[in-house]
């Protein structure tokens, strides 16, 4: 931690993932014996991070495939199937929002008091601001203490900066002389395992810095439910908030640093993440999340002072969160929707999130109905032996040749290869598919005449890297357990959405547009995914890219207020479905359990490609 190395830490410190592995090279500790690794291993000072007490000082040798790399931030060209709202796009769709932003600032010369006009100061400046159109307006205690100094330094010239909240104004700070072109806000993704802060120019509405790092809180675990755990550890709670916000601090310190602008000058923070994230960025418990009902402490966050909870930021910095819809619906599918305007839109609509869990939301602007279906960590490259995040070094695609089945592989970064990425396992699944490597099952044919297909330790694998090709001293495979794993994902997934159709007695063929949103959403291969029967077989034209809907939503609600209204209608008008006591479920996850499906007939164009 000290020396800015991330360890991988998929199973929050449980001894079961074996992927915080470290290699002790001088001294020695406490190592707890663990199925993840071998005798010969532990011979040659293999040591899981987590199960090791340091008794003295150590030389520590941390292998590739243990580090979190950085994230990749590359923009991604137009895919063949399907279109990708690419950043100008999205910057000019932003500017679509009506430019009615909560922060306002308006500068203001007051007349100077005399004898026949001697109201109060805060009267004062009160009065002018409804000549200005901000009526019922209330002042914070602090900026009304300085008030009398501030107004008499600017020589009755001041800038003051507003909260609106519906149909009231929050006088958050003054500041002497004019100051209005300087006014800027924060957008923030809470992410599971990513998170991203934007600098907002509230006055053009555009962003000046982007900025992401990992969640730190990725070192308690990898998923929701083992950060839920986390939690329940002795002041778990209250490090799992002091993470996240340390994250979010560090990246508004970076905005900060790279734009030159003066911190003062941040008047607001909008946030969206998931349900559980968000409650533990506010420091409530999440436990209750887990448990049948599933009830979270609140879907519908205040606007607080962001410094209240930690944020290190001015006073009079103002922090809201997007409004949830349930325990697995959260703020940034809240967002999501917004900002893609399908709440907005006539036609049937299918919007997915997709990373460990999969979040879906159908309809269009009279209904919306939702679910989240748990995906487990295989597309995030967990569960996976030597699955990875899409960091440098992580196969993103893959191609098999039919008739050698040798493959051609593509790294994040186009380094050497440390692992695979979520689309690295899905593009090599669907080309072991169509190859005949492995048939509908997903179980491998060793009779198949290549060194590559072969009995490994752990079952039937696929070398695609050896391991003189690759970064790491041992061959890169996708075992057939690896397979099983996204199959079962693919399949809540493609389940969940046959849910919601039914729900609402309609058929896949009546969905006119698909949106994919999220960081691992945006690099699938339609091509792929409906190969492997994630999604439905439907025409290249219905699917659209947004990218990270969270962020977006949340830049577009520093803009307007009407977003943020739109927000709190979106959450209270979507019905979630609980898949969890839907018997319908259990049958379409079993029949979603094959490549592509159990009924192969739903993707005429695999059948076509399967028999060329
Ligand atoms: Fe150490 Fe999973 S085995 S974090």
């Amino acid at each position: 931690m000290a020396a800015e190395v991330r360890i991988n830490a998929s199973c929050g410190g449980d001894g079961t993932c074996g992927k915080c592995r470290v290699i002790i090279d001088k001294g020695s500790a406490k190592r707890e014996p663990s199925p993840a690794l071998s005798q010969k291993e532990i011979a040659e000072g293999h040591a899981l991070a987590c199960r090791t007490l340091i008794t003295e000082d150590l030389e520590v040798r941390i292998p590739p495939e243990s580090r979190l790399g950085k994230i990749a931030d590359k923009e991604r060209p137009q895919p063949s199937c399907g279109h990708l709202v690419s950043s100008a796009e999205w910057e000019e769709r932003l500017a679509n929002f009506a430019a009615d932003s909560p922060f306002k600032k308006v500068c203001l010369s007051l007349p100077e008091p005399t004898l026949d006009d001697n109201i109060g100061d805060w009267q004062r400046l009160k009065r002018e601001l409804g000549k200005n159109g901000i009526k019922n307006s209330k002042i914070d205690l602090p900026v009304l203490k300085s008030l009398p100094e501030t107004l008499r330094k600017g020589n009755w010239q001041v800038t003051v900066t507003v909260l609106q909240q519906g149909n009231e104004c929050k006088v958050i700070k003054v500041e002497p002389s004019d100051t209005t072109k300087t006014h800027y806000a924060v957008a923030v993704d809470v992410g599971t395992t990513t998170v991203v802060a934007q600098l907002i120019d509230i006055v053009t509405g555009k962003t000046i810095g982007k900025r992401s790092n990992f969640n730190a809180q990725a070192s308690c675990g990898e998923d929701v439910i083992s950060r839920i755990i986390f939690s329940t550890k002795d002041k778990g709670l209250k490090k799992l908030q002091s993470l996240i916000v340390g994250t979010i601090n560090k990246l508004i310190a970076e905005l900060v640093e790279e734009s030159g602008i003066d911190p003062d000058h941040i008047c607001g923070i909008l946030a969206a993440g998931n349900t559980t994230m968000t409650q533990l960025l506010f420091g409530f418990d999440p436990r209750y999340i887990r448990e049948e009902p599933y009830i979270p402490t609140t879907t519908l966050f205040p606007w607080i002072k962001a410094s209240d909870i930690g944020v290190e930021v001015a006073n009079h910095t103002y922090l809201y969160c997007f409004p949830c819809v349930a325990s697995y619906i959260g703020g940034d599918i809240t967002s999501g929707v917004i900002v893609s305007r399908m709440a907005e839109s006539d036609r049937l609509t299918l919007f997915i999130d997709i990373g460990t869990n999969g979040e879906i939301v159908l309809g269009n602007k009279d209904w919306l109905v939702s679910c989240s279906c748990s995906a487990g960590p295989a597309f995030e490259g967990g569960g996976v032996k030597h699955g990875m995040q899409a960091t440098k070094g992580a196969i993103e695609q893959v191609r098999i040749d039919r008739d050698t089945w040798e493959p051609m592989i593509i790294t994040v970064g186009r380094v050497k290869p440390t692992g695979i990425c979520g689309t690295g396992i899905i593009d090599i699944i669907a080309e072991l598919f169509l190859s005949k490597v492995i048939n509908q099952k997903g179980k491998f044919d060793l009779e198949i005449d290549s060194p590559r297909v072969r009995k490994g330790e752990f079952g039937p694998e696929y070398v695609l890297v050896w391991a003189k090709d690759s970064a790491l001293d041992v061959d890169i495979v996708l075992s057939e357990a690896d397979v099983e794993n996204l199959i079962r994902a693919k399949a809540a997934v493609y389940a969940g959405i046959n849910i919601l159709i039914e729900s609402v007695s309609l058929n896949l063929s009546d969905i006119e547009e698909i949106i994919i949103a999220g960081a691992f959403g945006n690099y699938l291969e339609i091509e792929k995914v409906v190969t492997i029967g994630l999604l439905p077989e439907l025409p290249c034209e219905k699917f659209t890219f947004i990218g990270n809907g969270s962020i977006l939503g949340a830049h577009a609600a520093i803009q307007s207020q009407g977003v943020l209204k739109e927000a709190e209608t979106v959450a209270k008008k979507m019905t979630y479905l609980e898949l969890s006591t839907n018997t319908k479920f259990m049958d379409q996850y079993i029949s979603a359990l094959f490549l592509p499906h159990t009924n192969i007939e739903k993707f005429p164009k695999v059948i076509d490609q399967l028999e060329k």
